[in-house]
């Protein structure tokens, strides 16, 4: 936790301090390439927001393309040195989740990762983008059938499977394809890690995977169906995480199981999910990626040498820190309104600053009460550094799009505020609501800006109204 100093606004949280300069660009919480040009202006990718505004309207989705690459080469790099120095090897999947286009599939790809889908919409993704079935995992705790018979069908890899009846369904499809799928199970290892802190029960009482007990009886039907073939467990403790003693427990407890496994045949793979945090204010400290990787596995392997059994490959799936730094939103400020909150011994002034998007590109806020950090991005400010929330055009007073930050006091109408680390979970989460299209994504690389995913129009919104449309029929779902 940072301090509070002398100077910290009344309203202000106590890990947020008012800076000298209400234009600087923290490190982690900003894209690498980030910076401001000499006329103040922030630049991404080579790319000045200015012109991308110009270009692709506001609000816009900017990816830094390098930094996702990098970001993925430098993960896979990570865990396959911390798992080499155990005689190892690592398989690091993406978890589309995040934020998956055909393009971003196909970014993973060349750093040498897999993707994991988690419905149908990201498998068919992954497959158009040109993903080899056999790099695709599959998770899901509700999975339809026509889901599982379009997977299977397709070849993929692994499916990580979550109930009972999910064992006998894709054991009937994959019997009736003439195929033996490959599967892992899902265990709640009772622990769940939320940011810096994990807690540990005997049972997780949620909805995904097998308890620890449970899980010995689903391996043991997978193995004796002709065609399912049983190739390890997956757990996934949570996400935004920061330290990696969560991690360690889980595996541990995870560990027990596999070795008892280990005596009804081989278990080649252990997967321990994705979850590992980002900055998204200077409060947050994530570890690099290689503390984290060695820290992990280096837990595995102590614990597989102490139970006196090999190290099974080891599989990951981060989606936030593989792409959410490397994202930003870039909006423009519509109208700014300074509201006196009372305070105990007076009142103390917010300067509300409306932009024009919110909860619709960015639901996060609201949902989760998640803290991000913004930046006047058209230039650099001249003001004082004032208390401000970033507030979007939805007609709901929750519509927070950045709850708290300072920012110059001369921010005004037409200037364009950024948004930082957008780049996982809202894209992806993000809805029509109150009718408004969505934005689009833009990849910046050297300088060069493409859309990689189009925004949508008022027409795109009308075509759906069967009122004015009535000739459309339904899709495929
Ligand atoms: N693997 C599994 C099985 C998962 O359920 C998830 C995330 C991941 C991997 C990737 O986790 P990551 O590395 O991205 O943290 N919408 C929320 C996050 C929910 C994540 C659900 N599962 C948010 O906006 O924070």
């Amino acid at each position: 936790m940072v301090s509070v100093p002398d100077t910290a606004h009344p309203l202000a949280p106590a890990w947020l301090a008012t800076p000298g300069d209400a234009n600087d660009l923290a490190d982690l919480v900003w894209p690498a390439s980030a910076h401001r040009a000499g006329d103040g202006a922030l630049v991404v990718g080579g790319a000045r927001a200015t012109d991308l505004a110009e270009r692709f309207g506001t609000p816009v989705l900017v990816l830094d393309e390098q930094d996702v690459r990098d970001r993925a080469a430098r993960t896979r790099a990570a865990f396959d040195a911390a798992t080499a120095r155990h005689g190892g090897s690592a398989r690091v999947y993406y978890a589309g989740k995040a934020f998956l286009t055909s393009e971003v599939a196909r970014w993973m790809l060349d750093a040498g990762l897999n993707v994991d889908v988690c419905s149908r919409g990201e498998l068919e993704t992954a497959l158009a983008a040109g993903v080899p079935a056999e790099r695709i995992g599959f998770h899901g705790n509700n999975k339809s059938a026509g889901e599982l018979e379009r997977a299977i069908g397709a070849g993929i890899g692994t499916i990580i499977v979550d109930s009972d009846i999910e064992i006998e369904r894709i054991g009937a499809i994959a019997e009736r394809l003439g195929a033996c799928q490959r599967v892992l199970v899902r265990v709640r290892s009772g622990v769940h890690a939320d940011t810096h802190e994990f807690l540990a029960t005997a049972h997780e009482d949620q909805k995904f995977g097998f308890s620890l007990d449970e899980a010995e009886r689903a391996v043991a039907r997978i193995r004796a169906l002709a065609s399912t073939s049983f190739v390890g467990l997956h757990c996934h403790i949570g996400s935004q995480i920061f330290g990696v003693d969560g991690f360690r427990e889980s595996a541990a407890r995870v560990l027990a199981l596999h070795e008892r496994l280990l005596a009804g045949g081989d278990v080649p793979l252990l997967n321990l999910g994705g979850g590992f945090g980002i900055a998204y204010t200077r409060a947050d400290d994530p570890a690099p990626i290689e503390d984290l990787a060695d820290g992990i596995v280096d837990a595995v392997a102590s614990e597989c040498a102490a139970r006196g059994i090999a190290m099974p490959t080891l599989a990951f799936e981060p989606g936030r820190s593989v792409i959410g730094p490397a994202g930003l939103t870039v909006y423009t400020v519509g109208t700014t309104k300074p509201v006196a909150v009372e305070i105990p011994d007076g009142s103390a002034q917010r300067l509300y600053v409306a932009v024009d998007g919110g909860m619709s590109d960015n639901v996060r806020p609201a949902l989760y009460g998640a803290q991000y950090s913004a930046r006047l991005a058209s230039r650099a400010g001249d003001g004082a550094p004032a208390l401000v929330r970033v507030v979007g055009m939805h007609c709901e007073s929750g519509d927070v799009v950045v709850d708290h930050e300072f920012l110059p006091d001369d921010v005004a109408p037409g200037d364009l505020v950024a948004v930082a680390s957008t780049g996982a979970y809202s894209a992806a989460m993000s809805s029509n609501y109150n009718h408004v299209p969505r934005p689009p994504v833009v990849a910046v690389r050297g300088g060069e800006a493409r859309v990689i995913l189009r925004g949508e129009t008022i027409d795109d919104l009308l075509a759906r109204d069967t009122g004015l449309h009535p000739a459309h029929t339904e899709g495929e779902r």
